[in-house]
């Protein structure tokens, strides 16, 4: 069996003011009537490739974690608690080595705010990863490029290995948009999905060797860490050593053991608000309306209240999001400046 990572400590600042600190865009039911994580929870679930999940996530969403679990009706593994943020390296790295703790075993990363259609595309996806993680090699899932984004890793594809995966010849986390766009004209380009598939021991051994830092840092978290309730918490002072680095610029732009499976897969980083709206289910005219909301001649447009009443009138192309103590407006073309925005708050707080 392979046991799922699931990564749900992120912040999602770019969905704001919906994604909070305190409740982050993975826990927000932001494409039907599960959280993203919840979703993530039952895709693994319903598929007998899987054992029980590992999730690991800060320790401020311990409840919320065990919560959704709880409220869609699955059981998790071990659940491990970070004491601060450290980004995906060493939080992958402490799973990993809970996950090998007894023997090598097959891992899959996968993030818990994504959309994905759990198809048989997806399904063959996985097999093939399997395949090349069993020959001992790192698995990415290369998604076709949709247009020059610069919030993804890119990866370019080289010699077709037995498994049907591809050997990585480069990996370029999040490149500006003129390296973006060179590298989709040569047509040999994926998006990183954000999803691993590995051995325990292989990807270990990488670590040590290319993150050493981070490897050191994990394994103490790990040995000193506190077993409280269903929760493993990880030493405070030795977590907090560990490098603030991601998994893709400590280890994949670096390894020479990293494929790619080409993933025909339909899947969404619903990294901001004109992705949501791209998820799907606007009405004919091009509207999306959750919760108490009233439209009026609008068009093209995502309205989302969480309490009061929202009207909006005749306008095209608006993001309207309402929460409880705040009021976004903006263009929804222009969804990438939610994250300026939030940045200029933070700073100005
Ligand atoms: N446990 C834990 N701890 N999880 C984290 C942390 C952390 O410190 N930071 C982020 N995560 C979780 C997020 O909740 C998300 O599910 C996943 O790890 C990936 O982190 P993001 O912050 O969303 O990464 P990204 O979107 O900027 O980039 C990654 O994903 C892209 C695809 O969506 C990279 O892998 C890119 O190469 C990739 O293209
Ligand atoms: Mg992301």
């Amino acid at each position: 069996l392979i046991t799922p990572i699931v990564l749900a400590g992120g912040k999602g600042t770019r969905l704001w003011p919906m994604s909070r600190s305190q409740r982050p865009k993975q826990f927000l039911a932001l494409t039907g009537d599960l959280s993203l994580y919840q979703q993530t929870l039952k895709r693994l679930a319903e598929d007998d490739r899987y054992a029980r999940p590992i999730v690991i996530t800060n320790s401020e969403y311990r409840f919320i974690v065990a919560e959704q679990a709880f409220e869609c009706g699955i059981e998790l593994g071990e659940v491990l608690l970070e004491p601060v943020a450290r980004n995906t390296a060493p939080a992958i790295t402490a799973a990993v080595l809970v996950a090998g703790k007894d023997e090598p075993r097959l891992v899959h990363i996968v993030a818990s705010d994504h959309d994905i259609d759990a198809d048989g595309n997806y399904l063959n996806a996985i097999d093939t990863a399997r395949a090349a993680a069993q020959a001992g090699r790192l698995v990415t899932f290369g998604i076709t490029p949709r247009e020059p984004a610069t919030g993804f890793g890119y990866i370019e594809g080289g010699e077709k290995e037995p498994s049907g995966a591809l050997a990585i010849r480069r990996f370029v986390e999040k490149p500006e948009e003129e390296a973006a766009r060179a590298m989709i004209a040569t047509g040999n380009f994926y998006w990183n999905s954000g999803m691993f598939l590995f051995a325990t021991n292989v990807f270990l051994k990488e670590c040590e060797k290319l993150a050493p830092e981070v490897f050191a840092a994990a394994q103490a978290s790990i040995e000193k860490a506190v077993h409280d309730l269903d929760f493993v918490r990880l030493d405070p002072d030795e977590f907090a050593k560990a490098t603030n680095i991601s998994i893709d610029y400590a280890i994949f732009e670096k390894t020479d053991l990293a494929s790619v499976v080409p993933s025909p897969i339909r899947w969404s980083d619903l990294g901001s608000w004109d992705a949501v709206w791209k998820a799907g289910g606007a009405d004919a005219q091009g509207n999306i309306a959750r919760g108490p909301v009233s439209l009026h001649g609008t068009s093209n447009s995502l309205v989302i209240s969480e309490g009061v009443h929202v009207a909006v009138g005749a306008i095209n192309d608006v993001t309207v999001v309402a929460s409880e103590d705040a009021i976004y407006v903006g263009k929804l073309s222009e969804a990438q400046n939610v994250g300026t925005i939030v940045k200029t708050l933070l700073e100005d707080a």
